[in-house]
């Protein structure tokens, strides 16, 4: 209930009453996101079992009671579909992860059935809300008309007490719609593992054991995105300015990390376990000072001894988690590993040869790009992608796998997401999209023309020819130094 722009000149009993109203409003929040779950289930198990089912009663009791309670505060519900977000009697809901996908589904049916809002009001009945629920749950939109046709049904089935009004615009179902709406979803995830990542390495942090289960649920939806469309989860990496690094730099490790699986064709099972590894290897920078770690000056003999300590201190964390499973040993060789080089140069020094597990020569590589191009521990300002990738190169065989590395850099493209790049047309573009069949004709956000600065974006695809010469349109003629620029990349992949 704080709020940071509540006055000081307000009487205590203006106070009071926008405490109120702030609690009513959080109320009516909490409220409207079990509404949306419960239509969400109970459509769900209409569709599965008949209105006889005990499943099903039990369900649409829970609807009827969740809606009862609601008509205490308020005189009617309005459910409200706005620009992908769902709002409840004009409030927006938002939506915890595990919620998430009820919410997505709700807005799915809106959209399916063409509709914009539903009002319930008060007087409805527990049959006119299980007719409704079964009409979403078993009708096929079809035909010219969805809305009308459904609106039909309503009639038929005589329901009175819910309304379905019709969305004013045109439902925009094209392909660049559901690509935007990708990569929302892509953004919501990543920024949600993003999360985990980071209560998990608080509960390292205080030595309570890490969430495991949560963490397992939290990869599983990134391969889930990663194997739909990687490309978008892909070019969420080339964000760099977090202010915790280490959440940030875990989670970017894991999506590349993943992709490079995938790539090798490792099994579902295989990639989760790879992913769970790879948001762990750096787990035992929790025990390092952040003085250090942050340090904005060279580092010393003595820092550098104390930062060479993290992999032998992110094995004793992930030892102290109880029970020891296939992810849990994988992550350990890795978080052990994973500065060792393929030479097995590095650290910490070995006094044995060994090979180096598969999990880390991938995990070595996304950690090292990932670092390089964030301007961290190896180089204090951050290289371009494409610079990183030359200089990875060079160390082919000696530090990297080259076979690996190979895979990496076609993975990512030889201009990666990101890069900024001069054209021959004389404008200057960041690299968004990287085109599988075409590596060195990526989809580019154009940011200044041949007289500088633009202000509003143009995305453009370096594969699109010309018709007048039949040539392409645009090429690269090389990649340029961003810095001078100051150009916050981030902005443009958001
Ligand atoms: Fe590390
Ligand atoms: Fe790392």
């Amino acid at each position: 209930l704080v709020s940071s722009d509540v006055t000081v000149t307000k009487s205590p009993t203006g106070l009071a009453e926008e405490a109120l109203s702030k609690a009513s409003q959080l109320y009516l929040l909490e409220q409207g996101r079990n509404l949306v779950y419960q239509l969400y289930v109970s459509i769900k198990t209409a569709q599965i079992y008949d209105r006889t089912n005990v499943t099903h009663i039990k369900q649409s009791e829970n609807l009827l009671d969740l809606v009862k309670n609601l008509f205490e505060k308020d005189e009617g519900i309005i459910l409200n579909s706005k620009e992908g977000y769902l709002f409840l009697n004009e409030i927006r809901l938002q939506f915890s992860f595990e919620r998430y996908v009820s919410s997505k589904f709700l807005l799915e049916t809106f959209r399916k059935f063409q509709f914009e809002s539903l009002t319930i009001s008060s007087q409805v009945t527990k049959d006119e809300l299980d007719d409704f629920v079964f009409l979403l749950a078993r009708t096929h939109p079809e035909g010219e008309d969805v809305f009308g046709s459904l609106e039909e049904k309503i009639v038929d089935s005589d329901i009175q007490h819910l309304t379905v009004e019709k969305f004013a615009g045109e439902w925009n179902i094209r392909d660049e719609d559901s690509s935007e709406n990708e990569k929302k979803v892509a953004k919501k995830r990543f920024f949600k593992t993003v999360s985990v990542a980071q209560e998990m390495v608080e509960s390292a942090k205080t030595g309570r054991s890490i969430n495991t289960p949560k963490s397992k649920r939290a990869i599983q939806f990134l391969i889930d995105q990663l194997i739909h469309d990687e490309t978008n989860l892909m070019s969420l990496t080339a964000i760099k300015n977090f202010d915790e690094y280490t959440f940030a730099h875990s989670v970017n490790v894991c999506i590349l990390s993943v992709g490079l699986g995938t790539r090798l064709g490792l099994s579902k099972n295989k990639l989760s376990e790879l992913g769970y590894a790879a948001l762990f290897h750096d787990v035992g920078k929790v025990k390092i000072p952040l003085e250090i770690l942050n340090k904005p000056e060279e580092l010393t003999a003595e820092d550098w001894e104390k930062i060479q300590m993290h992999p032998i201190l992110g094995v004793k964390i992930l030892l102290s988690k109880r029970a020891l499973d296939k992810f849990s040993l994988g992550a350990m060789v890795v978080a052990f590993e994973h500065h060792l080089k393929m030479d097995l140069s590095g650290y910490p020094q070995l006094s044995f040869k060994k090979d180096l597990n598969l999990y880390t020569r991938i995990i070595s590589i996304a950690d090292v790009y990932d670092s390089m191009t964030s301007g961290r521990v190896y180089a204090k300002t951050p290289l371009a992608p494409d610079v990183t990738l030359k200089r990875m190169i060079e160390e082919a065989g000696k530090s990297f796998d080259p076979v690996l590395l190979k895979v990496f850099i076609n993975m990512l493209g030889i201009y990666p997401v990101g890069s900024v790049v001069l054209l021959d047309s004389r404008e200057v573009g960041v690299v968004m999209k990287p085109n599988p069949d075409e590596l060195s004709r990526p989809q580019v956000a154009i940011i200044a023309d041949k007289e500088g600065k633009k202000d509003k974006v143009e995305m453009v695809d370096l594969t699109r020819i010309d018709e007048k010469t039949g040539g392409y349109k645009r090429t690269i003629l090389k990649t340029i130094d961003p810095r001078p620029y100051k150009l916050d990349i981030a902005r443009y992949i958001y």
